[in-house]
C-alpha cells in the first residue's frame, strides 16, 4: 500500500490529535529485519499525527526487559513498551503501574477480532485489558540453507532426524551443522522447539499444561534431552553471540541450519533471500507441525498526564488496526493477531504459519505456561547443559525439579 493511502486509511480509523504528542516506545527490535518492522509502527504513528520516539534497547529481550521494568518501577516510565505475551508485565499491572486499556479494547471490538483469544486473555488481569497484542511469533522452526545441501549434492532435509543424519556430510564439507548464538535464551528456545517436535503434542501438553511431572521425567522427554545432546554437538563450532548473527551464518551458507523463531524471516528478507528457493523453513522441526502463539504486545505505563494518556490510547488502537497489522507483520515475519486481514503478500514460510494457525494446531507459549522464575531457572540449566558435557539424564532430572518448584 502506498504511504498516502495508508495515511488516509489511518486517518479514517483513528481520531486525529490536535497536536503531535511524543511517546517514547521501548523495544528490543534491533536486528535488520526487526528494525525494518518497527519502522512501520513508527511511520504509522507519526502519520496519524503523533510522534514516535524510538527507544530501542540492544542485546535482546533478556537484556532489555530488566531495563524496562526498572525504569517503570523506578519512576522513569516510557510511553509504551514491548513485552512478550504472557506474564512478563503481570507484577507491574498488579502494582497499579500500567494503564487500563479496556475502553480502547471495547471501542475497537478487540474481543471479537483478536485471534486466538488467548492473546487477549494474556493481556487481561481481573477483567481489565492492559496490553495491545501486535503479533504472533512461534519459536519452533528450523531454518536451512538450501545451498549447503545443493553443494554437497544431497536433498535438503525434511525434518530434524534427516538434519541430524546428514550432519556428518555437512561437517565434512567444512560447514557448521547448527548455528546457535551464545545468549542463554537461544539454547533454551532450541530446547523448547525440540520438546514439541520430538515428544509430540500429547506429552508436551501433559507437561506444560497439565503439569504432569511423571511425563516430564519419563521416556518421551528422555528423547527430547537426547535430541538436545545431539544438537549440542552439532552447534559446537558456532561461536556467534546474537541470534541474527547465527541466522546470518545460514544466509551466507556457512551453517546448514538454525533453530529459531519465525522472526528469522525478517533477516532472510532484508538479505533478499527467497523462501523455498534460497532457504527452507520447517515448522515443528518438520516432525510435528505445531506452533506456539507467543509474540509481542505493547503495554503502556501510567504517566499521570492526560495528553500523553490520550496518545497512549491512540497508539494502542493503531497497533491493532488492519493497516498496521499488515505492514508490520509482513516485515517482521510474524503472523497478525486478527484473521480478517489480507496477507496475500505473505511468503511461503509465513503461509505455512498461517495454515497451521488456521488449522488450530497451536499451543500456548512458554511465557504463558510457566512463571518467569521457572523460566529463568530452566534457561540457566540449559546454559550449563549446552556449555558442558552434562549427560542428558542428569539434565532431565534437574529440569523436572525446576518445573516442580513452579507448581
Ligand atoms: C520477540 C520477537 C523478537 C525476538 C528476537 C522475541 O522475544 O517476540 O519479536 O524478534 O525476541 O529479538
Amino acid at each position: 500500500m502506498k504511504l498516502t493511502k495508508l495515511t488516509a486509511a489511518l486517518c479514517a480509523s483513528v481520531a486525529m490529535p490536535a497536536m503531535a504528542t511524543e511517546l517514547e516506545v521501548t523495544h528490543w527490535w534491533t536486528s535488520g529485519g526487526e528494525a525494518a518492522a518497527v519502522a512501520e509502527l513508527a511511520k504509522a504513528f507519526d502519520a496519524s499525527g503523533d510522534k514516535w520516539i524510538d527507544g530501542a534497547i540492544a542485546g535482546g529481550g533478556g537484556t532489555a526487559r530488566p531495563i524496562m521494568i526498572s525504569r517503570i518501577t523506578g519512576g522513569d516510565p516510557m510511553g509504551a513498551t514491548q513485552f512478550n505475551h504472557g506474564q512478563q508485565a503481570l507484577e507491574l499491572v498488579e502494582a497499579g503501574l500500567m494503564l487500563d486499556l479496556t475502553d480502547v479494547a471495547e471501542a475497537n471490538n478487540w474481543k471479537e477480532i483478536v485471534y486466538p483469544p488467548s492473546l487477549l486473555d494474556a493481556c487481561t488481569v481481573d477483567g481489565k485489558i492492559y496490553c495491545a497484542p501486535v503479533n504472533i511469533h512461534s519459536p519452533e522452526w528450523l531454518w536451512l540453507s538450501n545451498k549447503v545441501y545443493e553443494d554437497i549434492g544431497i536433498p535438503v532435509p525434511k525434518d530434524w532426524n534427516e538434519f541430524v543424519a546428514t550432519a556428518p556430510q555437512v561437517e565434512a564439507a567444512g560447514k557448521i551443522p547448527l548455528a546457535l548464538g551464545n545468549q542463554p535464551w537461544q539454547s533454551n528456545l532450541a530446547f523448547g522447539a525440540m520438546q514439541i517436535a520430538v515428544a509430540g503434542l500429547d506429552a508436551w501438553k501433559a507437561v506444560n499444561v497439565d503439569k504432569n511431572m511423571d511425563v516430564a521425567a519419563g521416556p518421551e522427554y528422555a528423547k527430547v534431552f537426547q535430541a538436545a545432546a545431539d544438537a549440542r554437538k552439532l552447534a559446537a563450532k558456532s561461536t556467534v553471540q546474537d541470534w541474527n548473527q547465527a541466522t546470518n551464518l545460514v544466509i551466507t551458507d556457512e551453517a546448514a541450519g538454525q533453530i529459531m523463531g519465525d522472526w528469522a524471516q525478517g533477516e532472510f528478507q532484508v538479505a533478499n533471500e527467497v523462501a523455498g528457493k534460497d532457504y527452507t523453513c520447517l515448522p515443528g522441526l518438520g516432525l510435528n507441525e505445531y506452533i506456539s502463539t507467543g509474540g509481542d504486545a505493547f503495554y503502556f505505563p501510567k504517566l499521570d498526564d492526560p495528553e500523553k494518556e490520550a496518545a497512549q490510547k491512540r497508539l494502542a488502537a493503531l497497533l491493532v488496526s488492519p493497516e498496521v497489522q499488515v505492514a508490520f507483520n509482513l516485515k517482521k515475519g510474524s503472523l497478525p493477531i486478527r484473521g480478517d486481514i489480507d496477507l496475500s503478500a505473505a511468503n511461503d514460510c509465513m503461509k505455512k504459519g498461517l495454515e497451521i494457525l488456521a488449522g488450530g494446531n497451536i499451543v500456548p507459549s512458554g511465557d504463558m505456561n510457566w512463571n518467569p522464575d521457572v523460566q529463568k531457572q530452566a534457561e540457566d540449566l540449559m546454559v550449563e547443559f549446552w556449555k558442558s558435557d552434562m549427560p542428558a539424564e542428569e539434565a532431565q532430572a534437574k529440569w523436572v525439579e525446576i518445573l516442580k518448584s513452579g507448581l
